[in-house]
Order: structure tokens, then sequence, then C-alpha cells
């Protein structure tokens, strides 16, 4: 399995990826998860950062995983928001969602980026660095998040980098 940056022949195996990964919507069970249509809108956005989507692919150079870090701000101060990460179920508990948290934390990390923020569970990312953000000052959009809202300073980080948290717009038209 390797890690690179998704290309333009990437698209229908990162949107596979997350068909098979996520759950439809409730009550519509033969629909596409949200986070196909998510991630196709993002691309279009200006909140994309090419250099921070990456694939896991497998011998036969076949799209196995993929995660994706989009602008968003903190207050006005750029920001990154995480997701969605998925791998190919058949795939999963072999490392790949790791080796994609690792390689996407380091690229962010190479680019200055200051903070990565997601919604995720909390058995799984703090293995990656990451911690409640309220421990950081920095509040999610929807209250109730606040249980599952993590982040994961970077090398940058600057303790004054605290408000209100704003994804990129596609995820307010989820
Ligand atoms: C979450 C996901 C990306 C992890 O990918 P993966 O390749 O299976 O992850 P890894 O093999 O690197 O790590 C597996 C470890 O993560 C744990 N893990 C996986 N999903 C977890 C979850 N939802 N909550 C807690 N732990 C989880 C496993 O228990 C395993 O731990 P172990 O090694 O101690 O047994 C993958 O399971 C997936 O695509 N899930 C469906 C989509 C999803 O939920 N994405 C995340 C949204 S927050």
């Amino acid at each position: 399995m390797l890690i690179r940056r998704e290309t333009s022949a990437d698209a229908e195996g990162i949107r596979a990826v997350h068909r098979a990964a996520f759950a439809a919507p409730a009550g519509a069970p033969g629909e596409q998860p949200v986070e196909v249509r998510l991630v196709d809108a993002l691309r279009s956005d200006e909140a994309w950062i090419p250099g921070l989507s990456l694939v896991a692919v497998d011998a036969g150079g076949e799209v196995a995983g993929h995660v994706v870090c989009t602008r968003a701000r903190v207050g006005a101060a750029p920001a990154l928001g995480l997701g969605p990460l998925g791998v190919l179920p058949a795939l999963q508990r072999r490392g790949v969602g790791s080796a994609l948290m690792h390689a996407v934390l380091g690229a962010a990390d190479a680019l200055g980026e200051p903070l990565v923020v997601l919604l995720g569970h909390t058995g799984y990312y703090p293995r990656f660095g990451f911690r409640p953000a309220a421990g950081y000052g920095i509040v999610p959009p929807v209250p109730e998040w606040a249980a599952h809202f993590q982040v994961r300073t970077l090398t940058t980080y600057d303790p004054a980098l605290r408000g209100p948290f704003g994804y990129a717009e596609p995820f307010n038209d989820l």
C-alpha cells in the first residue's frame, strides 16, 4: 500500500471508497452516503488544497482509502478541517487509515498549517494526537458536537488561535 496525492484519475476510486465505507443517509437506504458528494463538492470549492487530498493505493493501483483536509477557519484565521476519511471495508484494520492519517498530518505540518480539526470517534483519533477542542478554546459550529470535536495542533500552532470553528462551505450543505 502506498500513500500519495490524489490525481484526476482517482476521483471514481475515491467515490467507491466512501460509498463502501460510509452508511447511506438515515431513512434512505438506496442513496449514496453524503460523504461521496461532499468530496466532489469540496474538490470544486476554493477550500480545496490539492496537496492535502491523499489516497492509499494497492499494488494494482486501486484506491483502497482516502483522506482530505480542506481550508477552514478559527474566527477569521486559517485552519484545516479533516474529513472524510474512509477505507474499503475489506481492507480495514490493516493500518491503512493510520497511514493516511499520519501522512496527511505530516503534509499539513510541512505546509505550515497550525491546526487540524475534526468531528470523529474519540476512540480512534487520540492516537494521532487529537484532543478535545474545548481544551484549546475551539468552538464547534453545532454545540451538540462538543463531545466528538477534536483538534490536533501542528508545529506553527499558537495558543492565541481560539474561537468559533467554521468548516469549508460544502460541509454546510450536507
Ligand atoms: C475509521 C477508518 C478510516 C479506520 O481505517 P482502518 O484502516 O481500519 O484503520 P487502522 O487499521 O489504521 O486502525 C484500526 C484501528 O482503529 C480502530 N478503529 C477503527 N474504527 C474505529 C472507530 N470508529 N472507533 C474506534 N476505533 C476504531 C480499530 O479498532 C483498530 O484498533 P486496533 O488496532 O487497536 O484494533 C475505517 O474503519 C473506515 O473507513 N470506517 C468507516 C468510515 C468512517 O467511520 N470514517 C471515519 C469517520 S469519523
